[in-house]
Formats: C-alpha cells, structure tokens, sequence
C-alpha cells in the first residue's frame, strides 16, 4: 500500500495550537516506529474565510476527499459571529461531514483513573467509565430540508428546520454501532424521542429492524433521549454504546465530555464508507471547540486532538498496538501529574503549557519502546 496520507486542517483559535502538538506525535512515528505519513496542510473555517472569502474551498473539499484521512483542529470563533450563515467557519465543517458522507461519529468518553477526582460528579459514578457515543452526523435537522428564516405575512418571521431520517440513514448508522459493541461489551442504548417525534418512531423501529435481522447477540435497549441525558449524569456506567442522531448526539456527547473532568479530553472520529482502498472515509477531531477565551496563550490541552490521532491509527490505519501506545502514553503523563490549566481542581495548582503536555506525552511515547 502507497504510504497513507493524511490532511491537516488545523483551523481557528486553539486549533493551530494543540495540532502543533499532533504533528510532533507524528514526526515521532516517522523516526522511531518507521511509519511515514504523506501530510499535507490547508485552512478550514474563519482563516480560510479571511482569506479565500469561504469557509472552506472546493480545491481543500477535493483534497479531503482524496487523502486516508483529514486531521480537524476546531473552527469558529467571535470574529466571525456576524457573518452571513453560509459563510460561517462551522459551515466549512458541516460540508466536510456532509460531502465526505461520515455518518458514523464515534465519540469515546473514557475516564482516566487520574482524573476520577476531578469530574463534576463523585468519584465512584466516574472511576473506569468507558462508553462510546456512536452520533449520526450527516443527516436529522443539521440537514433536513426545508430549512431557513422566512417573512410572515403578519410581518413576524419564522425559523425553520427540519428533522428528517431515512430507513437506510438510520440503519447504516445502527450497524456501526453494533459493529463497535461487539468489540466491547456488546451492548447498545439507541436514544431518540418516539414519544413526540415521528422521526424518533422511525429510528426506533429500524434499530428494531437491524437488532433482529442482523445483530441479536448484541444487548438492545432504548431511551427516550432526555431521559438519557438524566442517566448520564445518573449512573453514566450503565452505558456501553449509545447510539442516536446528530442533534441528541451533539448535546449528549457534551454531556458525557464532562463526565470524563474535561472537555479538552476528548477525541471523536467520523466515519463513512469505505474507499478503493478499503480505509474508510475518515476525520478526526477533538470533541472541544475553539476556545477563544485561551487561544494564543500555549494553555490549551492538546490532549483530545492527540488521542483522535490514536484513534485515527486504530480506524483508518487498522493499528490498534500503536492506538493503544499512545493511548497508554497519555494515561501515563495523567498518573504522572502533568495537567494543563483545564485538569487543574479548585485547589489550584501549577499548570504545564500545551507544549510541554506534548514534551511530556514525547518521553512517555520514547520509554514505551
Ligand atoms: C460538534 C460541534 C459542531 C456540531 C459545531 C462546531 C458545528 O459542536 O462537533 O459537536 O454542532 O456538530
Ligand atoms: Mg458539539
């Protein structure tokens, strides 16, 4: 196979800053693991806006679709809060997704045993939690047509969007969940709202569908989506994978973040089908945003985007050995006490920068050889 290549699309705010970090993890796997990777760079979301006049060109869209795999920094940030919607930076991420059609969104939410502390909730509903959010991400009402803000004739204004799912759109996803829970603890949550949506009826009965016909080992169970949100913040450890749509999954995914003590802990990766190759359509990115309030000051946690290149190695590169190194590699420089400002509990401490959480996760990777 032609040595796998990789886009880098570090974008606004942090961004830049914590994608510094991966390309270093990068290099470290060229000269000690001997694993090269062809990486090219373009701008994504408001430095491409400042500069192109879109959040995202064709020519970067074509190559994204090309490579084995894009690397996401984050997009947005408050100077670009006015913009005209079709051109804010999100919407340079929203075509991405929707074009590279990455309909399965694995969001892991795992609690390092060094952060138990330091989550929102007590120790004991945290310690060892690891679940997976499987998010449909390319359809339900980021997507559903009609969409937009038209005049009334009484003069008022009415916004509208649309959610909207298909029998193959909800089973495609519901396969890939199964797929992961098979490899885990081989149970799967599917969250909607068929009590008010008939969107949410559909979703249940082909999850339905696809348990009974292709899946019946694998455990089943259904929620209704608030509901689910209360038991994450319940009893989070009920959970293997969760599956739902892009809307719940967006919300609940944020929910579970916290659950883990930080949002700059998680990695997601966004799937679709696979290539001539046989690699599947792939992005990965940190579950945080661009945190304008840090960026520019090396504070960041380079954390989430670190492990979504772990996660790149286990899905796109099928190497769950050096997944799995750099994942322990992390886990390492947690029990060893390395915390940037977000890991930090109220009793304070003293934080290391966003360059030196990657010093450390470098020498951690150097012993594990
Ligand atoms: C996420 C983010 C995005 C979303 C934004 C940045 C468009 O919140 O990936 O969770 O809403 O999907
Ligand atoms: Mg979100």
């Amino acid at each position: 196979m032609n040595t796998p290549s990789l886009l880098i699309l570090a974008g606004d705010g942090i961004g830049p800053e914590v994608m510094g970090e991966v390309k270093r993890i990068i290099t470290w796997y060229g000269e000690k693991r001997d694993m090269t990777f062809d990486v090219s760079e373009d701008l994504i979301g408001g430095v491409a806006y400042d500069t192109h006049g879109t959040p995202l060109t064709d020519e970067t869209m074509a190559k994204a679709q090309e490579v084995d795999a894009v690397l996401l920094g984050a997009v947005g940030g408050p100077a670009y809060d006015d913009l005209d919607f079709s051109v804010k930076p999100e919407r340079g991420l929203l075509r991405l997704r929707k074009e590279m059609d990455l309909f399965s969104n694995l969001r892991p939410a795992q609690c390092f045993d060094a952060l138990a502390d330091f989550s929102s909730l007590k120790q004991d509903i945290v310690a060892g939690l690891d679940i997976m959010i499987v998010r449909e991400l390319t359809s339900g009402s980021y997507f559903g047509e009609p969409r937009g803000i038209f005049d009334l004739p009484n003069g008022e204004r009415e916004g509208i969007n649309t959610q909207r799912y298909t029998t193959r759109e909800i089973r495609r996803v519901a396969r890939s969940a199964f797929e992961l829970a098979r490899k885990r603890s081989n149970k799967v949550c599917s969250m909607e709202k068929a009590n008010v949506m008939e969107s949410g009826i559909l979703w249940r009965e082909e999850v339905t569908w696809v348990h009974e016909n292709e899946y019946p080992d694998v455990e089943l169970s259904h929620m209704y989506a608030d509901n689910g949100a209360m038991q994450l913040v319940r009893w989070p450890k009920q959970f293997d994978v969760i599956v739902t749509d892009n809307l719940f999954g967006d919300i609940l995914s944020d929910c579970a973040a916290m659950l883990t003590g930080s949002l700059g802990m998680l990695p997601s990766a966004s799937l679709g089908v696979p290539m001539e190759n046989g690699r599947p359509k792939a992005m990965y990115e940190p579950v945080h945003g661009s945190a304008p309030d840090i960026t520019g000051q090396g504070k960041a946690n380079p954390i989430a985007c670190i492990l979504s290149f772990a996660m790149a190695l286990r899905y796109s590169f099928n190497d769950g050995a050096e997944a799995d190194r750099l994942e322990a590699a992390v886990e390492k420089v947690l029990a060893d006490g390395a915390r940037t400002a977000d890991l930090l509990g109220p009793e304070g401490g003293s934080p290391i920068s966003t360059t030196e959480m990657g010093d450390a996760i470098l020498a951690a990777l150097d012993a594990s050889l």
